[in-house]
């Protein structure tokens, strides 16, 4: 696999580093997509040493800022190419309304507006490239349970941290399946991924008692991981696109996500809010 390049992000800890770490086990190129490069550093360090994969890089990438994202992309095409496979894995759990530099909600932006800023730069590239590409989109199963309204995307009413949360993760499928279909002309394909409930970082804001019964009845990142490295591996799911997986299984949509009207509305909201940072 030593020529199939994986860009991840969130790769310094959590499923993102287990999911970076089975795939450079499998031989893959790994790019790591990160804000704190120090930290990646160590996290390449540790996966050459158990993998013996030499292939790994690092790029600086903040999604709670736009303007990284851009740069973020021009520098990894220029320096390692035009990846095969882009997991928009970082993902954050809040739990106060924190606003970003771009004036937005920042769940919203690291998890959403953050990733479709960085998958809208790539697609040119991905599809003059005219290769089989994979896109896995890390939301989770909350997403079904959630809400979206268009007019309060930025919580400035009525901010609740499972529902900003649970829109982000609900904007995620919305975009997967959009894209998808958007791409189906190319050998682009766009696939969301839940992980389970993985004891992680994620749990570290939530009160001791909740983030001891959370861990403690989770999965382990090793098992949380695996959806995405199916994803990106399996030829079972080579020409698989628009759809939402739990390990191998699809999860069909619901009602929440499966509205149309919705998902036309948030992609033209979509551009509208990273705008300005398309060419
Ligand atoms: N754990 C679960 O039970 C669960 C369930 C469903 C879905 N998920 C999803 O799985 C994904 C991975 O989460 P995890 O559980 O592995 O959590 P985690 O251990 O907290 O990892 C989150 C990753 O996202 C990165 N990140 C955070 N803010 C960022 C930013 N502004 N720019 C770039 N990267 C940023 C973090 O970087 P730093 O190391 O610099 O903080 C870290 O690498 C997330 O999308 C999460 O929503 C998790």
């Amino acid at each position: 696999m030593q020529d199939r390049t994986v860009f991840i992000t969130g790769a310094t800890s959590g499923i993102g580093r287990e999911t970076a770490r089975q795939l450079a086990a499998r031989g893959f190129r790994i790019i790591l997509a990160c804000r704190d490069l120090d930290k990646a550093e160590k996290v390449m360090q540790e996966i050459e040493e158990q993998t013996e994969n030499p292939h790994l890089q690092s790029v600086h990438l903040d999604l709670a800022v736009f303007r990284s994202v851009p740069v973020c992309v021009s520098t990894t095409l220029q320096a390692y190419g035009i990846p095969d496979i882009i997991i928009n894995n970082a993902g954050v759990f809040n739990n106060s309304r924190v606003e970003t530099v771009d004036g937005l909600e920042q769940t919203m932006s690291v998890n959403y507006y953050g990733p479709f800023l960085l998958t809208m730069l790539f697609i040119p590239e991905l599809k003059a490239a005219a290769k089989p590409v994979r896109i896995i989109n890390v939301s989770s199963k909350a997403a079904l349970y959630a809400a979206l309204d268009i007019d309060n995307l930025s919580f400035k009413r009525r901010y609740h941290s499972f529902k900003a949360y649970g829109a982000s993760k609900l904007a995620l499928l919305y975009f997967t399946r959009e894209l998808s279909k958007r791409l189906l002309d190319t050998q682009i394909v766009v696939n969301a991924a839940h992980p389970g409930r993985v004891n992680t970082n994620i749990w570290d804001i939530q009160p001791n008692l909740i983030a001891t019964v959370m861990r403690k009845l989770s999965l382990t990142p090793e098992e949380g991981a695996r959806t995405s490295v199916y994803l990106s591996s399996s030829p079972d799911v080579a020409e698989v696109t628009g759809k939402f997986f739990y390990q191998q299984q699809v999860i069909p949509y619901n009602a929440r996500s499966s509205d149309q009207q919705l998902q036309n509305d948030l992609w033209n909201h979509s551009l509208q809010v990273v705008k300005q940072w398309l060419p």
